[in-house]
């Protein structure tokens, strides 16, 4: 049986000098399988095509769709209407991120300032000869490499996470997930104190507090507490 669901969102616009932030509240007429995003588009075609909020794989692929819902991150596109039985969804932008307006935030630049600070690329003193074979890696190795590159960049662990709140130059679970990822790659020849240089402190891999809210929201299932402590006990052990 239908009903009537409703959309609370969180509206702001920062660049305007005497915005105020509010909450805008929205009915509409569930339909079978709405999505959040479905949800949202409705909200934008029929009732307030000023509200902001970012899409575009809708599909739980391209990471733009996170938002706060009833105060838990979540990837938008991936969120069915019908889990709420309640039919009330109140809707925030992410925290930890810059805010651009309403439901939308700026993680593109904190994820590449994280890229950056964890240095996401092989370091290797080898020079690419592309008329030869690419050197060759063991295929659990490269395995555990693609297991851990399903990472969409969405922000949800960054958003979940306390530590993050507590120290704002936390590199945060995806991050920390960059490095292992790094780390298993046989290709990438940095040793344990070149890793320990770059995350060896409390912004880094020994500031978790393992409250493991990154593994719980993670839309991707990435097994980021695993990680963080396969990395801490690595890294524990450089003299
Ligand atoms: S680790 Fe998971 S939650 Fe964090 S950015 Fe990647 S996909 Fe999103
Ligand atoms: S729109 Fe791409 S992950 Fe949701």
């Amino acid at each position: 049986m239908s009903r009537t669901i409703t959309i609370r969102a969180f509206k702001y616009n920062p660049l305007i000098k005497d915005s105020k932030a509010q909450f805008v509240e929205y009915k509409l007429e569930e339909t079978s399988g709405m999505t959040l995003f479905i949800a949202l588009s409705q909200i934008r075609e029929k009732y307030d095509a000023d509200l902001n909020f970012d899409f575009v794989c809708r599909a739980g692929i391209c990471g733009s769709c996170g938002m706060m819902v009833n105060g838990r991150p979540r990837l938008a596109c991936r969120t069915l209407t019908k889990d709420f039985p309640e039919g009330v969804l109140e809707l925030m932008p992410l925290p930890s991120f810059k805010l651009i307006k309403d439901l939308s935030v700026d993680t593109g630049v904190w994820m590449n300032g994280m890229s950056k600070r964890v240095e996401s690329w092989i370091h290797s003193d080898h020079t690419t000869d592309i008329s030869k074979l690419e050197d060759k890696v063991e295929p659990e190795v490269a395995q555990e490499v693609f297991e851990l590159d399903r990472c969409i960049e969405c922000g949800i662990c960054v958003a979940a996470c306390g530590t993050k709140l507590m120290r704002p130059d936390f590199v945060g679970a995806v991050g920390l997930n960059r490095v292992a990822r790094f780390y298993i790659d046989s290709l990438d020849k940095r040793t344990d104190e070149d890793y320990y240089e770059l995350v060896g402190d409390d912004n880094g891999v020994f500031g978790c507090m393992s409250l493991l809210a990154c593994e719980d929201n993670c839309p991707k299932n990435l097994p980021l507490q695993s990680k963080i402590a396969y990395m801490r006990r690595k890294l524990v052990q450089v003299k």
